[in-house]
């Protein structure tokens, strides 16, 4: 029979066979490329010494091909719990180590337990992605695992915030599974995404292209729209997970984390009063408005490098968690057009499910005309951003600062699609179009003076916010230098805002 300190020995041997995945070689080789290992990670991640781990002995099941296979304890993937700020979280860290990350069938279900607890306990879920894809050994089971990942990222969808890091190469069903989550971040120069990679891409297409050009952080941060944040390294990406779920809430039940807040809420700022540049033609960086009415002037943009034209993000305002869905003047003249209506249609739907109060900034001049929008179907997209706000029964404020031109007035969460507070500047200037599209139209043949003169009595009418203001469409006509205390009085009056919604399966979103 065997000695009680036998038994312990054989128990700490195991644990320490765990913690080693793939062997001390291939962490040395996942170190030497730059990136942290899956327990490391994790380390890094929570907060210290909260980490509860599960199923550290499970090992693969393989038949036929895998059956042979090595047996890794764990196999490939750290699973369990933790916190952040003291706030529960559910966590499951691939391990490229084993077999390059890749998916087993137990090492899905692994996936699963942590994910059915998060969904029990209304806590987050974070994804920890390195996996080279569906473990080829396993074949169908490996397949069936993915399919069970998606369905239960399609469940969990705005019931708790699911969040995705891609930190290392991710190929197949490594990338559908975080790309049905609520946010991906990507690490600069270490982390890959595709459906297919390079080798297999010139084989059937002949095109050459890198995997860094292909699905590189910077080309699904700005190009694809895919990813939402990028990180330096490892450690950074994974501080800013942590930022952000400190502005979330645990589940779509809870409210988001209030905090205190000592920036003074009566705080004005006079440079605010000269923040819009007298000429309407030209540019200023919303963000600039963004933050200075934010509590201690922090901001947390979401998707920086992609549709520069419209700005999303989370702040704080009073101590509360916010949305803000800005119009950019500073590129391309804040125009609304594919890529913005869908980048921010994605946000608002987020702040919706989760609780989170909209704050929508406007200064638009339209749609983007042009056959390429139209032939990509802005038409389907532009109907997103409208359908978004249309539905989203949180709190809804919204702030015109400058322009608000024909459908982009109507779509940027006007009064009409449910907003409940809005506001406009003095500079505001709200009409069907601007004055010389609209003078064109109307005085079409007519002498330059003339043509002139109309332009002025059309701006005269028309570029202000006192036909809305007449009519109650603007419900208050607000100095920019009042702009904080302003937001955090309507918010303070609309936190107990409920609607009721005829009964419904779902609705059909133009997708
Ligand atoms: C089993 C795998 C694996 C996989 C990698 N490995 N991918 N083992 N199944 N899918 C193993 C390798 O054999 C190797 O083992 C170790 O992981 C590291 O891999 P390397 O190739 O040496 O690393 P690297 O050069 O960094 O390349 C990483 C990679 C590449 C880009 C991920 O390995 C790769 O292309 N893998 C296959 C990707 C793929 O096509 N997956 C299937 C997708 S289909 P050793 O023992 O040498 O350490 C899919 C279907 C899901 O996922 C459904 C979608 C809707």
């Amino acid at each position: 029979m065997k000695t009680l300190e036998q038994k312990y020995k054989k128990f700490d041997e195991l644990n320490k066979q765990a913690e080693q995945g793939g062997g001390l070689d291939r962490i040395e080789k996942q170190h030497k490329s730059g990136k942290l290992s899956a327990r490391e990670r994790v380390e890094v991640l929570l907060d210290k010494d909260t980490f509860v781990e599960f199923d550290k002995f499970v090992t693969h099941r393989a038949k036929d091909l895998g059956a042979d296979l090595e047996k890794f304890l764990g196999d490939g993937v750290v699973s369990g719990y933790g916190k952040i700020d003291g706030r529960l979280v559910y966590v499951f860290a691939q391990d490229f180590t084993v077999y390059g990350g890749s998916l087993s069938r137990t090492n899905a279900d692994k996936i699963q337990k942590v994910m059915k607890l998060a969904m029990k306990m209304g806590a987050p879920v974070i994804g920890l992605n390195d996996s080279g894809g569906a473990r080829i050994q396993e074949g169908v089971e490996s397949l069936a695992g993915y399919a069970d990942l998606f369905h239960l990222n399609v469940a969990a969808s705005g019931v708790v915030p699911q969040i995705s890091a891609i930190l290392g190469p991710c190929a197949g069903g490594a990338v559908y599974s975080p790309a049905l989550t609520d946010f991906i971040f990507m690490v600069k120069e270490t982390s890959y995404m595709f459906v297919t990679g390079p080798d297999v891409i010139k084989a059937v297409t002949h095109e050459d292209v890198t995997k860094e050009e292909l699905g590189g952080a910077m080309t699904h941060n700005s190009k694809s729209g895919v990813a939402h944040f990028i990180g330096n390294d490892d450690a950074h990406t994974l501080m800013m997970i942590r930022e952000l779920i400190g502005f979330l809430p645990s589940n779509n039940m809870d409210d988001p984390p209030v905090r205190n807040c000592a920036d003074d809420v009566h705080r004005e700022d006079e440079n605010l009063d000269t923040l819009i540049p007298v000429d309407s033609n030209k540019p200023y960086d919303i963000k600039d408005l963004i933050t200075t009415i934010s509590d201690d002037n922090d901001f947390l943009e979401v998707q920086p490098h992609y549709a520069k034209n419209i700005v999303v993000g989370f702040a704080r305002m009073g101590g509360r968690p916010v949305g803000y869905v800005a119009n950019q003047p500073a590129f391309l003249a804040g125009v609304l057009d594919i890529d913005s209506s869908v980048k921010a249609a994605r946000f608002v739907r987020f702040c919706d499910s989760f609780n989170i109060p909209l704050i929508t900034l406007v200064d638009v001049p339209g749609f983007l005309p042009g056959t390429t929008q139209e032939f990509g179907g802005i038409i389907k997209h532009g109907a997103k951003l409208l359908y978004a706000f249309s539905a989203a029964s949180v709190p809804k404020i919204t702030l015109i600062t400058r322009k608000a031109y024909g459908g982009a007035y109507d779509v940027m969460s006007s009064k009409h699609i449910g907003a409940d507070i809005n506001f406009a500047y003095p500079t505001a200037e709200i009409a069907v179009m601007g004055a010389g599209g609209a003078v064109n139209i109307l005085h079409r043949g007519k002498s330059e003076e003339e043509r002139a003169k109309a332009i002025d009595e059309y701006n005269d009418n028309f570029a202000n916010p006192y036909k809305a203001a007449e009519i109650g469409y603007v419900d208050e006509i607000i100095y920019p230098r009042q702009t904080r205390y302003k937001i955090i009085q309507a918010l303070d009056s609309l936190k107990n805002k409920r609607i009721a919604m005829p009964q419904r399966k779902h609705g059909n979103m133009p997708l």
